[in-house]
């Protein structure tokens, strides 16, 4: 049966928030029970802007891991590994190099932005120019079809498709395809063959995307078929050649607009974060000294929540009926604003303690992490090579 595949990096930049953990962790911990998932560090990416500070990557890599597991992002369900370790990443983001337009990259969105965004950096420099490029080949590699990102990654998804297409188009013509193309077909069986050819009809000669689609989940539902025929008779429904490298698509991860202490969106550059394992103190202190609506001066002030950074985080937090009472009782007056922010404390407390747990074990004991690690790499490294092998080969790389 064919499965879908996901698979998700995260660049070692700094330690995770509970900004992360809501934005992206959670849903991760969700995907691992729905697919088979692959997580990966990526430390070749956080290079690409962290060149000068090299410490900064080395520093978070191992505690961002930590961070996923105490998520409770699940090694015995997922695979979890560094990027750096599999070298074969670097291989493919060479070989597709190679037929990759520089104006295809400079015109990715994010090229730009991110220069304008962090100017202080020189960004100026090949490997900034590639960042698009070596996340096709972190995708590409694993025939990964669903990658979980946000909406400003979803560019790097599109050019990655049509890294692919160009790949197949330029190297999927093997020998004899057509022949091998229509025996595949047959071995459909009579009922589903003439479907598949009607679905590939209607689609070459109508553009009809729904009819694709249809042909797609036919020749994933069918069994019986070699993965060569397969990619084959994926290949043939658009009329290129066989599908080497398959185009993925983006699982749009919902926005979630943490906020941070000051109401903004949490996040390490406007320094009010709560981190995913902070401790205790530090989040009761830091909770307790959030501004609140300034025009409460004193206790008997009424205030409005709207202009309150703490009913944020009740929103995020809080029931119905908590919110009611934060409503009423700042606006009357009748609640104080540390007796408001008590149950945001509660809460956040009672969200990290089993984080906190759950980390701690791997604290205690670092090797069950570098094993974890190892083992992800190992089973990613299986496919990776699967995969190199038969780009190499189309490539005309493949002597002796
Ligand atoms: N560019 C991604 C980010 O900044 C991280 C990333 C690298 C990634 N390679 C990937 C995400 C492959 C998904 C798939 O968030
Ligand atoms: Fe903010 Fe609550 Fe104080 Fe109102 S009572 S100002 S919502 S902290």
């Amino acid at each position: 049966m064919f499965v879908d595949r996901v698979l998700s990096g995260m660049r070692p930049t700094g330690a995770l928030h509970l900004g992360h953990y809501h934005g992206v962790l959670k849903n991760w911990t969700k995907l691992q029970h729905e697919y088979e998932c692959f997580f990966f560090v990526a430390d070749w990416h956080a290079l690409t802007t962290h060149y000068d500070t090299p410490e900064v990557i080395e520093e978070n890599v191992w505690d961002m891991i930590v961070d996923w597991l105490a998520a409770g992002v699940d090694p015995s369900q997922a695979t979890l590994f560094i990027q750096s370790q599999l070298p074969e990443h670097a291989e493919l983001h060479l070989l597709l190099s190679m037929i990759t337009p520089l104006g295809w990259l400079e015109r990715v969105p994010t090229y730009k932005d991110q220069q304008e965004k962090l100017a202080e950096k020189d960004l100026s420099t090949y490997g900034f120019l590639g960042y698009p490029l070596l996340q096709s080949a972190d995708i590409l590699i694993y025939r990964a079809n669903l990658v979980p990102v946000g909406e400003d990654q979803v560019p790097h998804i599109e050019f990655t498709r049509e890294i692919a297409r160009r790949f197949n188009h330029i190297y999927g013509r093997e020998p004899g395809f057509e022949e091998k193309a229509e025996a595949a077909i047959k071995k459909l069986g009579s009922k589903r063959s003439r479907h598949y050819v009607e679905l590939r009809t209607r689609y070459q000669e109508q553009g009809d995307h729904d009819a694709l689609e249809a042909a797609r989940a036919l020749i994933e539902e069918a069994q019986n078929l070699s993965m060569g025929d397969r990619e084959r008779l994926f290949g043939y429904i658009e009329g290129g050649g066989k599908m080497i490298l398959s185009e993925p698509r983006a699982l749009l991860t919902e926005a979630s607009r943490m906020p941070g202490l000051d109401g903004q969106k949490m996040s390490k550059s406007y320094n009010n974060t709560i981190s995913l394992r902070e401790d205790t103190d530090s989040v009761v202190k830091k909770i307790r000294t959030m501004p609140t609506d300034p025009a409460r001066v004193r206790r008997t002030d009424p205030g409005d929540p709207e202009k309150c950074p703490v009913w944020q985080l009740h929103q995020v937090y809080s029931n119905d009926s908590m919110r009611q009472w934060v409503q009423e009782g700042c606006r009357s007056a009748g609640i104080g604003c540390l007796e408001c922010k008590q149950p945001v404390i509660d809460a956040v407390l009672d969200e990290q303690r089993p984080m906190r747990e759950r980390a701690e074990e791997y604290l205690r004991d670092p090797t069950l992490v570098k094993n974890i690690i190892a083992d992800g790499a190992e089973k990613a490294r299986a496919l990776a090579q699967d995969t190199m092998r038969d780009v190499r080969e189309a490539m005309g790389l493949r002597y002796g």
